[in-house]
């Protein structure tokens, strides 16, 4: 997920006061010259294609996560699912404090929705394969979370705000589903793909 406006630092101090401990697969958020992975971009079909469990969570799901990660603060984005570097794995990376070198990312292996709450919020969104596109999207405004983390772990969550987004809006990757699907104001999207030279035609607007 991408981010029209810079992080405000509000949001970095009250995140950094929550996470204080350092993550195995921690790297450099300074933008590389040549990233290792490449992004898809809306209309290529591997974005469509849903990602498959995975099944061990080992050394190379591990340096995965750090070339996402890499890939990521490159592109100056706070998160990218597998599906995006054209590997099907279930699989997302999410950094929100991108301003703060020592905040550690979140790495969600077979990330899991148990409960969303009714209440809905509407969220300006962008993505990292649909660079300069961005618009309203509604989703719940907090949502609860199984998955594992870079070390195999079973873990739960409770997210809400900007984490909730981006969670929500990464593991629509994993399925293959882009949120230029969910976006309600379909005059906008028209004027912001024609403006960003994407195609009408990749968006879907059946989505399960
Ligand atoms: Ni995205």
């Amino acid at each position: 997920m991408l981010l029209r406006l810079p992080l405000a630092g509000s949001f970095a101090q009250l995140a950094k006061i929550a996470e204080n401990k350092k993550s195995s697969i921690a790297v450099s958020k300074e933008a590389v010259d040549k990233p290792p992975l490449t992004i898809y971009m809306l209309g290529e079909e591997v974005l469509r294609n849903p990602a498959k469990r995975i099944v061990k969570v080992d050394s190379s799901i591990r340096e995965l996560a750090q070339n996402m990660l890499i890939t990521m603060y490159s592109a100056k984005g706070i998160g990218l699912a597998a599906p995006q570097v054209g590997v099907h794995k279930r699989i997302l990376v999410i950094d929100i404090n991108l301003e703060d070198p020592d905040a550690p990312p979140h790495v969600f292996i077979n990330p899991e929705i148990i409960s969303s709450s009714a209440t809905l919020d509407t969220y300006e969104e962008g993505c990292l394969s649909i660079p300069g596109v961005y618009l309203n999207v509604v989703r719940p405004s907090s949502i609860k979370l199984s998955y594992r983390d870079e070390m195999g772990r079973h873990k739960k969550m409770n997210a809400d705000g900007l984490m909730a987004r981006c969670i929500q809006h990464e593991i629509e990757h994993l399925n293959g589903v882009l949120f230029v699907d969910r976006v309600t104001d379909k005059d906008e999207l028209t004027k912001q793909l024609k403006e960003n030279d994407f195609n009408q035609k990749d968006v879907r607007t059946k989505v399960i």
